[in-house]
């Protein structure tokens, strides 16, 4: 099945899919983008992707390309039209087309929409057997990372820094200490009396979705949890450790920075929570595309 993107109002081959030169995301990375993950056919968490879609067009003053309805329909059609079962929808909205210039356009302009989808394959059962590797590296970004910004190129470093290191993920480190979050993920440990501790939501790391619903499964499973941050070497002190991000649901980690976390091997909480997340995910999914076409 040929690939079809949605981009302002079109659906397009994806080859021939384009924006102009002078779209303020090409141009200043002044856009904002969610990654919606498909499950069997269902988006997941539909609803707190686009919530958080619309608070990022808020932070940065960006308004709303189109009304929210519109944009699940935009969503079930380029999944429809692309057959996807498993895999994302990733959507972005940019400021828009001006003559470059800092400042907002001062006539307003229409934002630009972009929708595309991407099959995924099931990770490969060694992954999840064996966990993944994590490097720390210092936190460069900038102040407002609670904000869905296409403005990646920290994340891009760190990840590209990873991956040469021979590591999954990047935890992302302050000057005192403290983890923020991964490259593309939240971070999480279990303490050494089972407790689940992530960071609490604030402008330093973004509020993932998988966060926020892992929580609620957390919580549904009686697992005692506590949002706060924690420093590489409680995380190296801790039974487990994971990560969570849409496209990846929760990754167990066995190694940060070359040392073994817990006894080396994925932990029966991380396993247990995601499952649980997976089950949550089969079950309450939001939207079903068939039910558009
Ligand atoms: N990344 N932290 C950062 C910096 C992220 O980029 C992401 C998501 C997350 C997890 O958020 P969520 O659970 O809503 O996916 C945390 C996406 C997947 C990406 O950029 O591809």
């Amino acid at each position: 099945m040929p690939r079809t993107a949605y981009v302002n109002g079109r659906y397009l081959p994806h080859r021939q899919a384009a924006v102009h030169i002078e779209d303020r995301g090409y141009q200043f990375a002044d856009g904002v983008y969610e990654v919606v993950p498909v499950y069997q056919g269902t988006l997941v968490d539909e609803e707190l992707h686009l919530d958080r879609l619309e608070r990022s067009l808020g932070e940065l003053r960006i308004a709303l390309p189109m009304a929210r309805r519109a944009l699940k329909l935009v969503a079930a059609e380029i999944m429809r039209r692309n057959g996807l079962t498993n895999g994302f929808v990733y959507m972005q909205v940019t400021r828009g087309v001006a003559p470059r210039d800092h400042k907002f356009p001062r006539k307003p302009v229409r934002p630009a929409v972009v929708m595309t989808v991407r099959q995924t394959r099931p990770l490969a059962p060694e992954v999840l057997e064996q966990g993944i590797k994590i490097v720390t590296l210092p936190d460069i970004r900038w102040q407002r990372r609670d904000i869905k910004s296409t403005s990646l190129l920290p994340n891009c470093l760190a990840k590209q820094q990873a991956y040469e290191a021979g590591a999954f993920e990047a935890w992302l480190v302050e000057p005192d200490g403290l983890v923020t979050e991964g490259a593309s993920t939240n971070a999480w440990i279990v303490t050494k009396d089972g407790k689940l501790v992530t960071r609490s939501a604030s402008n330093s790391i973004l509020n993932g979705i998988t966060r926020i619903s892992l929580l609620k499964v957390a919580a549904a499973e009686g697992v005692e949890f506590e949002e706060r941050a924690f420093t590489v070497e409680e995380a190296l002190e801790a039974r487990e450790a994971f990560i969570t991000a849409s496209s990846i649901y929760v990754l167990p980690v066995t190694e940060i920075d070359g040392r073994p976390v817990g006894n080396g091997h994925p932990g029966m909480l991380s396993r247990k929570l995601r499952e649980a997340y997976i089950e949550r995910v089969a079950r309450t999914g939001t939207f079903r595309a068939e039910a558009a076409a």
